[in-house]
């Protein structure tokens, strides 16, 4: 991660009310400025942007945050994507990638170079009316045209043992970095030549549009019939997909329609491009990993993943989907007529039935179950029970219970079976697993989800504080120990705790500390409390001091609470003395008044 001054510096020189107006036309309203929200639809205006705090909140959806917040959301960055384009914006430099090192940073610089050095030379080839000749001819024989070279960048690497090595070390890269890019390889005989030869060039790109890597197909029936360039520091294809570039500029921004689709070739997703399914991506040579479907989130709600005909019930793929349950994210299935994957489906059926096919798709729940009910017999009880395991593995993912719900229901009448049983199946499973997942101790949305809700006297405590620091140590003076239950609250607290240390308690500003909030959950959480105005210093001092007393008040209660509870104990064990020693302290703290 970039350092924090320099988050702190960017952050500093790019005025949110500059950044956003260029996204959204600003209006004046006193001291700050509103708009239409950009992330909702809506008429009346709610959605601000404060210029003194450096922040903007919409009043109607509840989103807010930074500046970094609104490029993330508005333009799906991620922050170090945020980060750099703002930084590029005040021309201040940033360090690319994480922890690397200045040489690590320029190899991977030169790798994206040397990538787009041979998809402008391969691309240059195809275009040769002699040297392209026999890739275009290949190309047109499978109808593909002009237009889809151009969209995909499509190339040709002709059937010759060193032209792109030739190429490029004219262009100056060297030996090393060449063999680094794996474009270019060196046999055991230590002669060196290019991987790719007598191919038509696929290049892939990454989200932001770059080339990270190649496909490269033969003409004929030759084996591999795909070759695909290895993975380097710039390409992990269990990260990447094929024509996502595209797809994310396809998809809108929110609606219904946030729907992506999902296939497994390279031409069957430039077919699709081709015909009007601009939201079409393609895996590349791997089944979809939770880091496909993570990515995905950021730009749409709904998947729907397209098996060719003759690849329906593979166990792999059933396995791939659940994926898409856990993360939260709906998917859909269709399987195409057998012999037929999308490309042969809309070059012979052509487009509209293709839009038909994909208008029937199956909820993946109605897909699994044909699926599960083909292979294993319902009336036998072995089955029976690899069917229900199978499902119930799945329900335990599923975030929402509603759905789950309804999927028991459904589950229950189509095997027969009594619907509670089902349920109470699953709630083991779920005990085992959580008891898993605690033992691994990683923080699941689900448990966000569940998280109690922040109390509100703690909340009102933040808000004063982000907005006036030094109540930080007046608070803590008055109560050195005490620890906060909301989760969120506790986050933020111990981070302006921190971050007071660091700067002074003067010196530290909303924005600063918002830059510093990774979370966005948590970051909208604390705009939302910056968010409050008090009208006057005096006015802000009045609700400190309300805190306190609420909060003297709580503790309190607290403590009478814990010793009614103690004396209890001691009665029911029997020990007169202890009980006589808790009741004195009771009646002293009941006696004592609650606003010392
Ligand atoms: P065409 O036969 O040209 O229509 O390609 P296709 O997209 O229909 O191919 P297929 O369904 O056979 O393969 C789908 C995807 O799997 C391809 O786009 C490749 O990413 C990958 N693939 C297929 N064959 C090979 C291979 O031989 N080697 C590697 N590495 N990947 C392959
Ligand atoms: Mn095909």
């Amino acid at each position: 991660m970039a350092s924090d001054q320099i988050v702190d510096q960017v952050q500093s020189l790019n005025d949110i009310v500059e950044v956003i107006s260029a996204y959204v036309p600003l209006r004046r309203a006193g001291r700050s400025f509103k708009a239409t929200c950009p992330f909702h639809q809506e008429k009346t205006p709610s959605f601000m942007v404060n210029p003194d705090k450096q922040i903007f909140h919409c009043f109607g959806c509840g989103v807010g945050g930074d500046v970094f917040s609104f490029l993330m959301k508005y333009e799906r960055m991620t922050f170090p994507e945020a980060l750099k384009r703002l930084a590029e914006r005040v021309h201040v430099p940033v360090p690319e990638f994480k922890h690397s090192s200045p040489e690590e940073r320029s190899q991977t610089e030169r790798l994206y170079q040397v990538y787009s050095a041979a998809n402008e030379f391969y691309r240059r080839n195809l275009k040769d009316l002699e040297l392209g000749k026999p890739a275009r001819a290949y190309l047109a024989k499978r109808s593909f045209g002009e237009s889809e070279m151009d969209i995909f960048h499509l190339g040709f690497a002709i059937p010759e043992w060193s032209h792109l090595y030739e190429f490029l070390s004219k262009k100056g890269f060297g030996e090393q970095e060449l063999l680094r890019s794996g474009l270019i390889v060196r046999s055991a005989q230590a002669r060196t030549y290019d991987l790719f030869r007598g191919r038509v060039m696929f290049p892939i790109f990454n989200s932001q549009g770059k080339v990270i890597a190649f496909g490269g197909r033969v003409f004929g029936d030759e084996t591999p019939k795909y070759l695909n360039s290895p993975e380097t520091p710039i390409f992990r294809k269990r990260k990447e997909l094929y024509a996502l570039h595209l797809a994310k500029r396809a998809i809108p921004t929110t609606g219904e329609a946030r729907r992506i689709l999902i296939v497994e070739g390279y031409l069957d997703c430039i077919r699709l491009h081709a015909n009007g399914f601009q939201n079409a991506v393609a895996t590349l040579g791997t089944s979809l990993t939770p880091e496909h479907v993570q990515m995905l989130k950021r730009y749409a709600d709904e998947a729907t993943v397209i098996f060719d005909g003759d690849k329906a019930g593979e166990q792999a793929s059933l396995r791939g989907l659940d994926l898409f349950l856990e993360e939260g994210m709906g998917v859909r299935v269709l399987c195409l007529p057998k012999g037929f994957d999308p490309d042969d489906m809309v070059r012979v059926k052509g487009k509209e039935a293709m839009a038909e096919l994909i208008g029937q798709s199956q909820d993946f729940f109605d897909f699994k179950l044909q699926v599960l009910l083909g292979r294993y017999n319902k009336s036998d009880s072995l089955g029976l029970l690899k069917i229900t395991s199978e499902f119930l593995d799945t329900f335990s993912k599923i975030k929402s219970p509603v759905l789950v719900d309804r999927y028991l229901r459904k589950l229950a009448v189509t095997l027969g079976v009594q619907e509670n049983s089902l349920r109470s199946e699953l709630n083991k499973l779920r005990a085992k697993l959580s008891g898993l997942k605690s033992a691994r101790s990683e923080p699941r949305p689900l448990a966000a989800e569940l998280r109690k809700a922040e109390p509100p006297l703690e909340k009102l405590l933040l808000g004063l504080v982000l907005h006036y620091p030094p109540y930080l140590r007046m608070f803590q003076e008055v109560f050195p120990e005490y620890s906060f239950s909301g989760e969120k609250t506790r986050e933020i607290f111990n981070l302006c705790h921190q971050m007071i240390q660091e700067y002074g308690e003067r010196e530290l500003s909303p924005s600063k500390l918002l830059n510093r909030i990774k979370n966005e959950e948590s970051k909208t959480f604390a705009c939302r409390l910056l968010m409050i105005e008090w009208s006057s210093g005096t006015d802000r001092e009045q609700a400190f001091q309300d805190v306190l007393r609420g909060l003297r008040g709580q503790e309190r209660a607290g403590r009478l609470k814990t010793l009614r509870h103690q004396i209890v104990q001691a009665e029911e064990a029997g020990n007169q003395e202890l009980v006589l020693k808790y009741m004195k302290t009771y009646q002293e703290l009941l006696s004592k008044s609650d606003s010392h």
